[in-house]
Parts: C-alpha cells; structure tokens; sequence
C-alpha cells in the first residue's frame, strides 16, 4: 500500500491553492464539450473546484460530478452554482452513479491520476456501463515524451520569489509508466513536500483499454479548438462511443 493509492490525497494537499494556481482557461473545453453534449445529462470525473462544470452548467446543461477530495468539492459549493451540482464523493474508476449520461468527460490529464493500469482499465469499463446508447466519452490527456525525463529524472523550476522558491523533481519508473512527483517550496518557515504520481500512457494504449470496454475511439485532436492530431502533437483530446 502507497500513499499514492489513496484517491484523497491529492485534494488534502492542494484544494487550497487549486483555484489560485495557472490553470488552463476552461472555455475552449467548454465550448467543445457543450456540443457533444447534445442536451446532456454530464458527468464529470473527477470534477475537482468546478473549473470546467459551472460554466458547462452555465449553459443549461444538467451536469453531475464524481470527486474523490471532499476539500475539492467544498471549494466547489462555495462558488456561484456550486451547491447545485450533484457529486458522488467515491473513486473514478468505480464510477459510483448510475446515469445513462450522454456526454462523460475526464480532462488536464486526470486519468494519469489512477496509478495502475487496471484501475484505469477499471475507469474506462464503468463509464461503458453508464453511457447512453450513442453517447461520448471525452479524455484531455498529454502524449508522454521519454525526452522529458532523460535518465528517469526531470527538475521544474516551478517558482522564484523575494520570498520563496519551488521546484519539482520528478523520478520516472518507464517499465510501470509512472512517476512520482515531489513539489518542494523553500521559505522562511521551512521546507514544505508536496507529492504526487502519475501512470501515464500514450494514446494507443487508451484506445487499447477503451476497445476492452466496449469503446471505440470516433475523434482525436490536438486540442479543444480541434486542431489536428499528429505526432508532434503534446497533448489529445479523445472522443470514444460505444461499439
Ligand atoms: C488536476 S485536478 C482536476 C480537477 C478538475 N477536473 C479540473 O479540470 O479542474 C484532479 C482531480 O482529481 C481528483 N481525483 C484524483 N484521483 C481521483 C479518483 N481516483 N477518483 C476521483 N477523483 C480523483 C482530485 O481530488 C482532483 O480534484
């Protein structure tokens, strides 16, 4: 048993700062996401402080999260719209509703947050369970490049202050596509460890667990403004439909 196979820990440590830190802006997602929606209901896993669900609720849509962290969705509730959005507090991969939904979604990477390959192969065989006859399954992911982590390691400069300096060290585990991620503030109280890991895989792989779940890949891009896929692409956006 790790630390890192609890799905709390993540929000123990940053639900604080969440909001505060550079976030991608949520529109573009949105605007995708809203027209695959096709009137809904959503589903988000992983919905975290509702960064992209208040303003696809916003649109009219009928939206429900899942959400590990309870300190997530507490910062969530405190936000205009937040304390209508019904979450189930409870582990992605079981996905514990029942829908039908049209539209599920899983975005920023979060799927990596499951660190084993079964648990994600988990992820993807209850969303099959819980998709409406036609409906689309979205993942926001990074396309991983070894180049990134030359020697199984990698250093991030993440902040420099009067105050204060954070950086990252990242030590990678190729064989398990995993890292664990240590992010290290220097100030004047002290040290402060934050860690965090991640499975990663590349976008056949999940094409590979979503066919085992009865999934079939309909759209890849690039990004949510639906710029092309290719192999110098760094992130994808994946649309899976039933078979
Ligand atoms: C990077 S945040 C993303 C939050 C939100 N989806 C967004 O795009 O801003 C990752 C979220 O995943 C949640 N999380 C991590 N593992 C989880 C799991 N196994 N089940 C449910 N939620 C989980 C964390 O608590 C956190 O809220």
């Amino acid at each position: 048993m790790s630390i890192f196979d609890d799905p709390g820990l993540f929000g123990r440590l940053w639900a604080a700062d969440y909001d505060a830190g550079a976030n991608p802006d949520p529109g573009p997602a949105v605007d995708f996401l809203a027209g695959l929606a096709e009137g809904g209901p959503v589903l988000e896993l992983a919905i975290g402080t509702g960064r992209v669900a208040l303003p696809l609720a916003e649109r009219g849509l009928v939206v429900e999260g899942i959400e590990a962290s309870k300190e997530m969705v507490a910062r969530m509730r405190a936000k205009p719209g937040g304390a209508q959005i019904p979450v189930a507090i409870g582990d992605m991969a079981d996905v514990p509703v029942t829908g039908p939904f049209r539209l599920v979604y899983l975005v920023f990477n979060t799927l990596f947050n499951l660190v084993d390959a079964h648990r994600q192969a988990d992820c993807f065989r209850n969303v099959a369970r819980v998709l409406a006859p036609g409906g689309a399954f979205v993942v926001e992911a990074f396309v991983p490049d070894p180049a990134d982590f030359d020697r199984d390691e990698q250093v991030q400069v993440r902040a420099v202050t009067e105050d204060s300096a954070t950086i990252r060290l990242h030590r990678y585990d190729r064989a398990a596509q995993r890292f664990i991620r240590q992010t290290i503030t220097f100030d004047s109280q002290g040290v402060h460890v934050k860690p965090f890991a991640m499975r990663y895989c590349w976008p056949d792989q999940m094409d590979e667990m979503a066919g085992q779940a009865g999934l079939r890949l309909t759209e890849r891009y690039a990004d949510w403004h639906r710029r092309p896929f290719d192999t110098d692409s760094k992130d994808h956006i994946s649309v899976y439909r039933p078979m």
